[in-house]
């Protein structure tokens, strides 16, 4: 309940209802006696103590206000250096079937936090908050893709979940994710490598389409559509696990040197 109150608002509660108790003992008549000047200074030190706590919560309430002041500007930092890039891969959605299958295969709990990189229209955060109820956040570096992402959260109705970023994937800190959803070049899914090495253990990463060279998917498998119409869906699980390395070549073993014609006999010479 007092959480709904600034810590301003509270300090000065605390502040006024001193004052009231003080005028309240200031109405009654002291008698002059040792226990009036007992109460007296026990009510000194009670206000004492009360200052402190306000200024204290006063000071807390500044640090929460730079805090929000410092990663607000942060955003738009981030919002203002992604606007200046061009994005490395075009914008081509994922089919719905697909996008469920990708879900699936990462296992997608209430409590996981889903991060798609490269969101376009938003349609894979959307379908995770839809059918999972999971907090989900996309990122793209396109400003069209960026609003027409949180048009359409806001008309499924998922907007208390979903969260769409102007950002460039390639500054994020994916460390709060637990499931990472791409659909972006096999390149690109490489350059992320660093970055999703920060992963919690157990966190999963599903690819549409793109394998990522260096890292051995626990799931390698082929969606058909139509005749003509099949995707390639990977899934990793971190930490990430390498391609093992080839054997190495076995060491040449040193050679016996070839058998040489025994030396020519000289011919003894005569006694
Ligand atoms: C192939 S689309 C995938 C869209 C969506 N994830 C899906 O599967 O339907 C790739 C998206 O990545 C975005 N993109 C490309 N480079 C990016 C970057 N460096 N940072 C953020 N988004 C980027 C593009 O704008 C595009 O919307």
């Amino acid at each position: 309940m007092l959480a709904r109150f600034p810590a301003s608002v509270l300090a000065l509660g605390l502040v006024s209802s001193l004052g009231c108790n003080q005028g309240g003992q200031g109405g009654q008549a002291a008698a002059p006696t040792d226990a009036a000047e007992q109460t007296e200074a026990d009510s000194a030190q009670a206000e004492a103590a009360v200052l402190l706590l306000a200024q204290a919560a006063l000071e807390l309430e500044a640090a929460v206000v730079a805090e929000a002041l410092v990663a607000e500007e942060a955003a738009l930092e981030a919002e203002r250096q992604a606007s200046e890039r061009e994005p490395d891969v075009i914008y081509v959605p994922t089919p719905e079937p697909v996008v469920d299958r990708m879900l699936e295969l990462a296992a997608v709990r209430e409590d996981d936090v889903v991060y798609d990189l490269g969101c376009g229209d938003g349609r894979i955060v959307i379908a995770a908050a839809e059918r999972y109820g999971v907090k989900a956040w996309g990122f793209d570096i396109d400003p069209v893709r960026v609003s027409e992402a949180r048009e359409n959260a806001k008309a499924a109705g998922v907007e208390h979940l979903v969260t769409i970023e102007q950002q460039d994937i390639f500054t994020l800190d994916l460390s709060p994710a637990s499931v990472i959803t791409l659909y972006l070049l096999p390149e690109l899914n490489v350059r992320l490598i660093p970055q999703l090495e920060q992963l919690k253990p157990g966190s999963r990463i599903v690819s549409h389409d793109f394998d990522m060279e260096g890292v051995t998917p626990r799931v390698h498998e082929t969606l058909n559509l139509g005749a003509r119409d099949s995707h390639e869906i990977f899934l990793w699980h971190t930490p990430l696990n390498p391609v093992p390395e080839p054997a190495p070549e076995p060491t040449p073993q040193p050679e016996w040197p070839a058998p040489q014609p025994p030396p020519e006999l000289e011919a003894a010479p005569p006694p």
